[in-house]
């Protein structure tokens, strides 16, 4: 059954993947996608999903700024129910000939809003509303196709119908929380506008994905990629439900894993009731690693031997299909869709070679955000331990070493991550934080250490604060933390003569360092 869907279109405002989720809180079923989709994209994402509606962001740009994102002006003419919030208000307004200007009292935080015409979107909502603003630009006027529904103190065209077309748009942001009727409007764009369904509910989510996981697996054996992580932990759960004793769980300790953690995954997997099977392929990582310093060779490469190694186990229990945890900001970053750039090829997605010895890789996650899959895997009653583990990448610690990779580089990242580890979540600070990790950089340093000369090492810290890892934002941890985090490495680790704190958002660095 194709899902009814609302495009939630990106133009980089914060509160862009809040939309998304507020739609899906309505159990209607969003996913947010590029601000400059186009006709074709959305007949080919119509393939699979049925497109009722589109939702602009907000954004941080003037419609007047140079380079300031604007959508394809083709997409008016679907005859798809398009809502303007914010930016994508103002745009709406821009594109179609209206009058855009700086207000004179910018609007930051709680305002009223005088509903004229409590009409379609702004249905059932009191004369005078609190909603939330942010903006320093206003709608001053619009063609006469448009009708103005409602205004503010500062802000004469705070919401505005087309005429004849399904096309709205709207200054507040309804997706923050302190919109007090935030809900009503996107009630009223996504059931009484778009007529979605309301057939999408994180429960159903569940049991869907089991029948869909029985179906593609037909009777046939199964090996899933384990790697310990919440994806990979939820996937295999939810394999083992569907198809039980056909499923046989595969972990690849490639050598790139932090300290502790292969015994720690192997302790908690043999416990579950599945056939696990957990493989040392140190020696073959490091071959195949040998001489690359290009992160997306490295990638590649270890994407390549983690099939292969998974094809030797599927030989050996005579598997023909491969699960893995995708989920879908893999999906986004490694540039599955025609127009998005490929930031970086995640080992699951680009990463997989092209020839492989499966009949169908499945990826019942696939359209999922990291928060959504950890309520899942609460659901599923995963241990604590895993559905609040932070995201650890697949390649490992050999994405976090800049330049080649060696068993010496591997042995100091880990010690220097384990400290960086300790000290954060000693103080808690894990509870406010995406990820904090070390990162070994390919920058060797002068030091003193002792009266003597030194040469070594420099150690970055990375640690972020993020929803779902689209965006982040260094973390603010105090000196005083960070200077103990670099006593310690340098004082403990005699390879590290300098460490340094990664004070640089995503975008434009990504989270990991390769
Ligand atoms: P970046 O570095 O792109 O990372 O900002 C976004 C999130 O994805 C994780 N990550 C990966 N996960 N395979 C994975 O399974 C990969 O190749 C990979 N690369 C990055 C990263 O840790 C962060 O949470």
């Amino acid at each position: 059954m194709k899902l009814d869907t609302i495009l939630v279109l990106d133009f980089g405002g914060q509160y862009c993947h809040l939309i998304g989720k507020r739609v899906r809180e309505l159990n209607v079923y969003s996913e947010v996608v590029r601000f400059d989709i186009s006709p074709a994209d959305i007949e080919e994402l119509g393939k699979n999903f049925h497109i009722k509606g589109m939702i602009l962001s907000g954004g941080p740009l003037s419609v007047y700024a140079r380079n300031s994102p604007k959508f394809r002006k083709e997409i008016l003419d679907l005859n798809i129910p398009i809502m303007g919030l914010c930016y994508g208000h103002q745009l709406i307004a821009h594109v179609s000939g209206g009058k855009i200007m700086p207000i004179k009292k910018k609007e930051y935080g709680t305002t009223y809003a005088f509903i004229d015409k409590p009409v379609d979107v702004l249905k059932n909502l009191n004369k005078k509303e609190r909603v939330w603003m942010s903006h320093g630009d206003t709608v001053l006027s619009l063609p006469k196709e448009y009708e103005i529904l409602a205004h503010t103190e500062n802000c004469p065209i705070a919401a505005f119908k087309d005429r004849a077309r399904p096309l709205y748009g709207i200054q507040w942001h309804p997706e923050v929380v302190h919109t007090e009727k935030g809900m009503e409007v996107f009630k009223n764009f996504v059931f009484r506008v778009c007529k979605c369904e309301p057939n999408w509910r994180m429960e159903d989510f569940i049991d869907n994905a089991v029948g869909e996981i029985k179906s593609e697996a037909n009777d046939k054996k199964v090996i899933v990629a384990l790697s310990g992580g919440i994806d990979s932990s939820v996937a295999t759960v939810l394999a083992s439900k569907s198809i039980g004793k056909n499923l046989t769980a595969v972990f690849v300790d490639h050598g790139f894993m932090r300290k502790g953690e292969v015994e720690s995954i192997k302790n908690l997997f043999q416990e579950f009731d599945i056939h696990f099977v957990a493989l040392n392929e140190h020696k073959k990582f490091l071959k195949k690693l040998k001489g690359i310093i290009d992160p997306e060779s490295k990638r590649k490469s270890i994407g390549e031997e983690f099939i292969r190694t998974f094809e030797k186990v599927a030989k050996r229990v005579g598997a023909e299909y491969l699960l893995q945890g995708t989920i879908y900001p893999d999906r986004i970053e490694s540039g599955y869709r025609k127009h998005s750039d490929r930031i970086k090829t995640h080992h699951n997605v680009g990463g997989l070679p092209t020839k492989m010895k499966f009949k169908k890789v499945i990826e019942p996650l696939r359209d999922l955000y990291k928060d959504e899959v950890r309520k899942i895997g609460k659901k599923l009653e995963l241990p604590e331990k895993i559905v609040s583990r932070q995201p650890f990448p697949g390649p490992g610690l050999a994405v976090r070493i800049v330049g080649e990779v060696t068993p010496k580089k591997i042995e100091i990242l880990q010690e220097a991550d384990a400290i960086i580890t300790e000290e954060i979540e000693k103080r808690r600070l894990d509870r406010n934080m995406w990820q904090y990790f070390g990162i070994l950089t390919d920058t060797k340093t002068t030091g003193v250490k002792g009266d003597a000369r030194a040469y070594g090492y420099t150690v970055a810290v990375r640690a972020v604060q993020s929803k779902e890892a689209m965006t982040a934002s260094f973390a603010n941890i105090s000196y005083q933390i960070l200077e103990k985090i670099s006593t310690r490495i340098t004082n403990e680790l005699s390879d590290v003569t300098r460490v340094v704190y990664d004070i640089t958002h995503k975008p434009p660095a990504t989270i990991e360092w390769e």
